[in-house]
């Protein structure tokens, strides 16, 4: 099992919070299954960007990102070298450590 420690999000998890996954699901999987929900506006098909993390440990052991997904990034809020698309990153064998981003696209277009 991998673990996953998703740092406190105002919203979304606000204390934060320790999962242990498969390898081989999408981090967005992982989260949504233990109860973070983690926006997925177009359903895990890399078609929007609301469900933007940055993988601050254990980028590296995810799978690449593709030319699709690295173009939806380009759209995201709050973009950093270590950003995925959590519906395309797949988890492997090493532990991470996730941040989800203070806003999604959708909500920064609605109050900001
Ligand atoms: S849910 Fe839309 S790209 Fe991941």
């Amino acid at each position: 099992m991998t673990q996953i420690i998703f740092l406190p999000h105002e919203e979304v998890c606000p204390e934060g919070k320790v999962i242990d996954v498969e390898p081989g699901v999408t981090i967005c999987d992982a989260a949504l299954r233990h109860g973070i929900e983690i926006e997925h506006a177009c359903e895990k098909s890399c078609a929007c960007t609301t469900c933007h993390v940055i993988v601050r440990e254990g980028f590296s052991s995810l799978n690449e990102a593709d030319e699709l997904e690295e173009d939806m990034l380009d759209k995201a809020w709050g973009l950093e070298p270590e950003s995925r698309l959590s519906c395309q990153a797949v988890v492997g064998e090493t532990d991470l450590v996730v941040e989800l981003p203070k806003y999604t696209l959708n909500h920064a277009s609605e109050k900001h």
